[in-house]
């Protein structure tokens, strides 16, 4: 408790008139978050940077919810977070306490019911023999029962977050599967979650984005996938903070006859939603970004405005040759997106400017996005690539090629996308491009990939993309030995 007590934090102005940041910025010590927890209304002083998993075990003691990593990969932390959209499974460990206001929250003490009826899921994975030492049953319940709730049949995606290390995943897909046609228990259905502006969290784009050009030094945060690590792992103190979850400025996405626009708090899981009718191979990488818990929470601004190396969105955006808004106080402006990621570390935003939000074709029929890392699921990328090459009558018009995990930001690809314009759609044209990434890219070696293996990867992804193109099986999962 109380990490960043003394900080400051975004106080609502609801006056658009008026948005007095000298009067909107306040001491933490008095916050006041409410929300629903297992059905029943609280109201909680705490700090901006106090984790849903520290109150409920240390504070609540509501142990079932565990502790594995504390960094959002195991799974064993996840809770049902609904609000008026939706229902989610979301890692509680770097979820922070003010990100809660206003939703309602389901611990696994609140799945099973008050007489201590079993959920379905609870008695199916007790049917299948889905747990042993059951220090990863309550996360995989959680997350099952929100799949479950949802409809969902894909369990493997919905689990793909949850670690389990001694039972094996088939008996708790088994179980999954038993449990999919029961109806949804009573309990599970929310009452109302208590209303009420949050005093940290503006809920106009004018009034976040005058706060924030005054306040510049403050932390900007969305869904906390990045910034919950910088508490829970590097021990950081967040003096000042705003956070972006109830701008609803920034959660909508619009599609019109030729582009989508998907405002910087849209999470990763809804731009899945998107992108699955328009951009099918963008949307399976954005199948194995992170979990369902990560792509619960994470936004697509976030992603962006980090700036990393190896974001995977920045890739296919540039192949697409979106566009970037930004805005500072009152000011807006759009750039390629492709000009914002400078050097390592260095993006095109001024102090206290926000990423609104990116703009992308509707339609790229030839783009596709390779993902490559250890893991299928829930793995960072060693390499990621981005190919959207348009060829007429044979010859190559245009190519857009771009790489993350290649160097210290994600970029284009000059050298490899000249060899191939205006050059024969032909594996001769492919060999004699793929020799050019050494002219594009010098990639270092870390724990992720060595240079060399990451220059091969590359290559070797243009030749997949050609030989994709032309109709072959290249999918590791669909090709057979
Ligand atoms: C377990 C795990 C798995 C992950 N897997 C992947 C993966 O597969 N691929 C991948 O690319 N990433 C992955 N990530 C990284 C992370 O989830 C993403 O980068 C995510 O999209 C960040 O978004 P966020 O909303 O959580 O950002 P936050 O953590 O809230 O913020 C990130 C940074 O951006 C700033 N920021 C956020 N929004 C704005 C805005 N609108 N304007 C200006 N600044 C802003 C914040 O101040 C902060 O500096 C993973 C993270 C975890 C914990
Ligand atoms: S404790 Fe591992 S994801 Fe939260
Ligand atoms: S049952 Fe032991 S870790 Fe899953």
């Amino acid at each position: 408790m109380g990490k960043a007590l003394g900080a400051s934090v975004y106080a609502a102005s609801t006056d658009r008139q008026n948005p007095d940041p000298n009067l909107v910025t306040r001491q933490v010590n008095d916050m006041k978050v409410s929300f629903l927890l297992n059905g029943e209304a609280v109201e909680v002083n705490t700090s901006p940077t106090q984790t849903l998993l520290d109150w409920l075990r240390i504070e609540r003691g509501l142990t079932g919810t565990k502790e594995g990593c504390n960094e959002g990969d195991c799974g064993a932390c996840s809770v049902i977070v609904t609000d008026q959209a939706s229902k989610r499974a979301l890692n509680a460990c770097i979820l922070f306490m003010p990100q809660l206001h206003g939703k309602a929250v389901r611990t696994v003490e609140g799945i099973s019911g008050h007489n201590g009826q079993l959920h379905p899921v609870q008695q199916a994975m007790v049917d299948h023999h889905g747990s042993q030492c059951g220090f990863c049953t309550p996360g995989f319940i959680a997350s099952m029962a929100a799949g479950h709730a949802n409809g969902r049949t894909d369990h493997d995606d919905v689990v793909a977050g949850n670690l389990c290390r001694c039972t094996g995943y088939a008996p708790i897909i088994r179980a999954a599967d038993a449990a999919e046609n029961a109806p949804v228990p009573t309990w599970m259905t929310e009452p109302t979650p208590p209303t009420g502006p949050a005093p940290f969290a503006p809920e106009t784009l004018y009034a976040l984005a005058a706060w924030y050009a005054a306040n510049p030094d403050a932390t900007v945060i969305a869904g906390a996938t990045d910034v919950g690590l910088w508490v829970t792992k590097q021990l950081r103190e967040l003096d000042s903070v705003v956070f972006l979850n109830r701008c609803a400025d920034l959660q909508k996405t619009s599609v019109t006859d030729d582009t989508i626009t998907f405002g910087a708090g849209v999470t990763m899981q809804d731009v899945h939603q998107t992108l699955r009718d328009h951009h099918p191979s963008y949307a399976e990488m954005v199948r194995r970004y992170g979990s369902e818990q990560v792509r619960g929470a994470a936004t697509i601004g976030g992603n962006i405005a980090n700036g990393s190396p190896i974001g995977d969105n920045p890739p296919a955006l540039i192949a697409l040759g979106a566009t970037l808004h930004l805005r500072h106080d009152q000011v807006e402006r759009s750039i390629p997106i492709e000009d914002f990621f400078i050097a390592y570390g260095k993006q095109d935003r001024a102090k206290g400017e926000l990423v609104t939000g990116v703009t992308l074709p509707k339609s790229a029929p030839a783009l596709r996005v390779y993902k490559l890392s250890k893991r299928f699921d829930q793995d960072i990328s060693a390499v990621c690539g981005a190919f959207n090459v348009t060829v007429t009558d044979g010859i190559v018009a245009e190519a857009r090629i771009a790489f993350g995990g290649m160097a210290g930001t994600p970029h284009r690809a000059p050298a490899v996308e000249g060899a191939l314009t205006g050059q024969p759609w032909t594996n001769a044209t492919i060999i004699a491009a793929a020799a050019k990434f050494a002219d594009d890219y010098t990639p270092m070696s870390d724990m992720r990939a060595s240079a060399s293996y990451r220059q091969e990867v590359a290559a070797n992804m243009l030749h997949r993309y050609f030989a994709e193109l032309a109709g072959e099986a290249v999918n590791v999962l669909e090709v057979q030995p």
